[in-house]
């Protein structure tokens, strides 16, 4: 069998399998508990709206044919919402998928990838996949990382920069300045930014540069979006970006054609429409954001500044806390497998998901000692 183990690219050797928050069903069969609590991996916990819900049911009726290749319609309203034309907008299976598309359309091999750690771990396995050196830029002191030292990695074969803003996992955003100043850099060097803005939704803050303005600016630019998180969507695979036609055109070539399904074309289509509800959802999160966070530091547990819907929670014990919350049903995501250790990454869940995970972490604490 060693032919087969020959076959596989040896770049994949450096690469793990994603290590994702752990699922509920798994820790029941592990413990057998009754009530879980799964505050791992970023989503919307609220319930959907009656429009999105009643779109899906329509969308059903034609689940035997394939889906529209283009998603017209989301596409439409995408590129109304954004004031770009259609052929601007790009359209996949989740951030996820567009990212290794995106990637395979401009790298050969050997080209290299720049991106500021730590960081959302699938930027890793897209270039990677892609064929592309992965450069990191470790974040400085502070938490935050230097420009200068990002615009330093790009040397040579580099193509791109991927960066999450605001940033997962540590829940900041890169100021107004210094995006301008990144984008500015990487134009004048012909390297393409390409900015995840997966949880820009929660964002409000004149501080925030929204990738839209840079797009508006320089145009050279590419900016993910995606239904996963605020709008709700997470199974059914829905992301967009926004980018240059030329960029748009080379992914509509390799991407998996009928990769966004009628269901999930249709259920995108209905949340955009949703914008006042989803200004509530935000504001939901925020308010019980900022209990969690009051509620943590009132036993003398440190948060990080957030402007997203997850907590960065600092604890010199972390590994420990976090088996001690699975053990009492609370699934958190352990920071060190997103490269920061000492943190657990806690998402704001239902007020009464809330509720459980804070007093689950008052008795593990209190375990400890
Ligand atoms: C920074 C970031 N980008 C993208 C995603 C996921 O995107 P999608 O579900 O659209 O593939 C996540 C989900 O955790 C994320 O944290």
């Amino acid at each position: 069998m060693a032919w087969l183990r020959d076959l596989i690219r040896k770049d994949l050797s450096g690469v793990d399998k994603y290590r994702y928050g752990k699922p509920i069903s798994e820790l029941q069969r592990e413990l057998g508990l009754e009530r879980i609590v799964r505050l791992s991996s970023n989503e919307n916990p609220w319930p959907l709206p009656d429009s999105v819900k009643r779109a899906i049911q329509t969308s059903l009726e034609n689940v035997n044919r394939y889906p529209d290749p283009r998603s017209y319609r989301l596409r439409r309203l995408l590129a109304r919402k954004w004031g770009v034309s259609t052929g601007e907008i790009i359209i996949g299976a989740g951030t996820e998928s567009i990212l290794h598309s995106l990637f395979h359309s401009i790298i050969a091999f050997g080209d290299g990838i720049v991106c500021p750690v730590p960081t959302y771990p699938l930027y890793r396995v897209a270039a990677i996949a892609s064929g592309a050196a992965f450069v990191e830029v470790p974040v400085r002191e502070g938490g935050t990382w230097e420009i200068k030292d990002i615009v330093d990695a790009c040397t040579g074969r580099v193509k791109a920069v991927v960066l999450s803003n605001p940033s997962n996992p540590l829940g900041t955003f890169l100021e107004r300045e210094r995006m301008l100043n990144l984008a500015h850099e990487l134009d004048s060097r012909q390297i393409l930014l390409v900015v995840d803005e997966a949880y820009a939704e929660y964002v409000d803050d004149p501080n925030y540069l929204s990738g839209i303005e840079l797009f508006r600016d320089i145009g050279r630019v590419v900016i993910t979006r995606t239904f996963s998180k605020i709008y709700g969507l997470a199974s059914l695979r829905v992301g967009y970006a926004i980018a240059p036609k030329t960029v748009a055109d080379a992914f509509d070539k390799i991407h998996p054609v009928f990769e966004v399904s009628r269901v999930g074309q249709y259920a995108a289509h209905a949340a955009l429409l949703e914008a006042e509800f989803i200004n509530g959802i935000r504001l939901k999160t925020i308010s019980e954001r900022n209990r969690i966070t009051q509620s943590l530091s009132e036993i003398g547990v440190h948060t990080e500044q957030t402007r997203t819907n997850f907590i960065l929670v600092k604890h010199r014990k972390s590994d420990e806390v976090y088996e001690g919350l699975l053990r009492e049903g609370v699934i958190v995501r352990k920071a060190s497998d997103l490269g920061l250790d000492g943190f657990l990454r806690v998402t704001v869940g239902l007020p009464e998901e809330n509720e459980y995970f804070l007093s689950s972490i008052k008795k593990v604490l209190a375990k400890l000692g």
